[in-house]
């Protein structure tokens, strides 16, 4: 009998700081990854869509031949090739470990069913993962090197597809398993006065936007501003964001069963706590 999307589907993200070692060029970080399948496979959730990251797979050679700046040498075509086999390599280590848990995952190529156009997502064949899903299948995309209807090729990055993907499969929620705890007030690496955000509003994050642009100050607090500006289209259409850190065991876990965990909730509106 075939499923019919009754439920909605959970998009989880893993950042590339994760599930690779980004010191190392072409370094997956197995136990990390082994963990993380154990998560996924004792939160059992019923529909959940993976989305994982390049780090010290597809960010170096994508650098390297400067495939996010468009086509303007032919020595790129085969950076190009050479970013996305680096991906699929990465991709086959998550979907391996994913199979050998006995989680029918399926490995699905960002470059074969996304155009962007000057590096936004233009068109998405979603067709194929809707039925997937149905099926009781867990799609596992990654952050790709794409071909580009403006520019030739760009890169796509995991967040902005995480966005695009939870929208179209209607998504629960979006979970951004990071390297760190969440949104800080200010980078916690470097400013001891830092505070986790737990909590913010789609009208407080526009509010941080245009602050950041009028000072011009880029992503102080840690590299976590560019992930929420991402999510936004996503948070826009109510659908709920938490970002965890996916190195801490067990946060991932807690996200995927929807319990209380440290990080920062993205939502449209403020949630108003009904009287009992
Ligand atoms: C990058 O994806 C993919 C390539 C460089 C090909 P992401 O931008 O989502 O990767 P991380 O999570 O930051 O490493």
């Amino acid at each position: 009998m075939v499923r019919g999307l009754s439920s909605k589907p959970i998009v989880l993200k893993l950042g590339g700081s994760v599930i690779t070692n980004k010191e190392k060029p072409l370094t997956p970080n197995l136990p990390a990854i082994q963990r993380l399948t154990e998560e996924i496979l004792r939160a059992n959730v019923a529909l959940i869509v993976l989305v994982h990251g390049g780090g010290s797979f597809g960010h170096p050679i994508a650098e390297q031949f400067r495939i996010m700046e468009g086509y303007k040498d032919p020595l790129q075509i085969l950076g190009f090739s050479k970013t996305h086999q680096a991906m699929t390599k990465l991709n086959k280590l998550i979907v391996d470990s994913l199979i050998n848990h006995n989680i029918p995952a399926i490995a699905v190529q960002p470059s074969s069913c996304v155009v962007t156009k000057a590096g936004r997502i233009k068109s998405m064949q979603e067709r194929p993962l809707k039925k997937m899903l149905e099926m009781g299948f867990v799609p596992v995309l990654y952050g790709d090197a794409v071909l580009d209807s403006e520019i030739g090729f760009a890169i796509l990055s995991g967040d902005q597809l995480v966005s695009s993907l939870a929208i179209k499969l209607n998504a629960d929620r979006i979970i951004i398993g990071a390297d760190v705890n969440g949104l800080y007030t200010a980078d916690p690496k470097t400013n001891p006065s830092a505070r986790l955000i737990q909590h913010i509003t789609l009208e407080e994050l526009r509010k941080l936007e245009n602050k950041i642009e009028g000072s011009k100050v880029i992503d102080v607090t840690g590299g976590m501003f560019g992930k929420m500006f991402e999510l936004m289209p996503a948070i826009k259409h109510g659908i709920r964001a938490i970002i965890v850190n996916a190195i801490k065991p067990n946060r991932v876990y807690k996200a995927l069963k929807d319990e209380k965990v440290v990080g920062t909730i993205i939502e449209k509106d403020e949630i108003i706590e009904q009287p009992n």
